[in-house]
């Protein structure tokens, strides 16, 4: 039997059961339709897979929802169960990908190379505003050592740091290496702060003017996790003291309805991010952590295997529904 889903991949060789159908659109109501005559349908973290989505969907005779990320907030989980569609995620794919990324931009800030990339360019070879310090004999400070928090220790370690970390559960795979303190220690200590655990109730705004005047004076932050675990004006505030020798983010409150659009061509009205950026240490990409070759490659065969699962009637850890 040819299964037919509608997304894009890369190792796709290796299902020679399943034949794709790649479609521009979002995944919503409006588009829900295209998937008539499908087995499954392939979305991402942007898509709006809900109530009525599924709707359509289960009308169109769509059994399967393969989410090709870890997160499914946009999945209404629970009209999925209702209409008996499965819905399968991939939890982790890279973890090096979020990490590597976390101390680029880390790199990045600290030896100011969005700076000198320009000033090179412009035929301005002077070192003005590009010093920058070693990392190596400084003190990391990893918040939330999960999958991606332990490969930011492992990869700090490398660069000759002491590591110290703060999370509800400690990780024995980083016992060698790695001392736990409390969050408020951790702020005190660290010559570089990264920020690796989810987003919950418990971690809203994490980084706020009381935690930020608890750090050192010339500290770096990384943020590669979720946007809201830094309260952006009281962040803009901490730079305004001069806190921080940079600010590295991958991701940031505002970026709902900026991710992966091209919005060169607009006047923002009310954006705090235009007022991060105006900083020259702050450095800001949009949610590319994950977006390496071989968490791409890992994601696209763990999808892959989800619908072969489905089609097996196989339940596995990456059901949601
Ligand atoms: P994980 O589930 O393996 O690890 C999360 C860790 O955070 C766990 O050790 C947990 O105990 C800890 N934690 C929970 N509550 C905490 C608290 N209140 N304080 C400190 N630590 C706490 O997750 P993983 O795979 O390491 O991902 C971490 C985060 O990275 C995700 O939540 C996601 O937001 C983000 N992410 C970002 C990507 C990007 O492209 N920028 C891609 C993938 C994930």
């Amino acid at each position: 039997m040819r299964q037919k889903i509608m997304t894009r991949n890369p190792v796709l060789e290796n299902y020679p059961e399943i034949e794709i159908e790649y479609i521009e659109h979002e995944l919503e109501p409006r588009t829900a339709t295209l998937a008539k005559g499908y087995d499954a349908i392939c979305a991402f973290v942007s898509a709006d897979v809900g109530a009525e989505t599924l709707k359509i969907l289960h009308e169109a005779g769509v059994k399967t929802v393969l989410m090709r990320c870890a997160g499914f907030n946009n999945v209404d989980v629970e009209k999925a169960k209702e209409l008996g569609i499965a819905v399968k995620r991939v939890p982790g794919y890279s973890p090096e990908s979020v990490a590597e990324h976390a101390m680029a931009l880390a790199l990045a800030v600290n030896r100011r190379l969005y700076k000198a990339y320009n000033k090179v360019r412009e035929n301005d070879y002077t070192l003005n505003g590009l010093r920058g310090v070693n990392f190596y004999g400084k003190t990391a400070g990893i918040v939330g050592t999960g999958k991606i928090g332990a490969a930011m220790c492992r990869i700090c370690k490398g660069f000759g740091m002491r590591v110290i970390a703060y999370d509800v559960y400690k990780n024995p795979s980083l016992e060698e290496f790695v001392e736990y303190v409390s969050l408020d220690e951790l702020l005190a200590q660290s010559d570089l702060i990264s920020l690796h655990c989810p987003l919950m109730d418990s971690t809203y705004h994490l980084i706020n003017l009381e935690n930020i005047k608890k750090m050192k004076d010339g500290v770096i932050l990384v943020n590669t996790s979720r946007g809201a675990l830094i309260d952006t004006n009281e962040l803009i505030e901490g730079i305004r003291l001069k806190k921080f020798l940079g600010v590295g983010l991958d991701v940031y409150e505002e970026e709902t309805g900026n991710v992966y659009e091209d919005r060169s061509d607009e006047i923002m009205e009310h954006s705090v991010t235009a007022r991060l950026l105006a900083f020259p240490n702050v450095i800001i990409t949009s949610h590319q952590g994950f977006y390496t070759l071989e968490a791409l490659n890992a994601i696209a065969d763990t999808t892959l295997q989800n619908l072969m699962d489905a089609k097996n009637g196989l339940r596995t850890d990456n059901d949601v529904a």
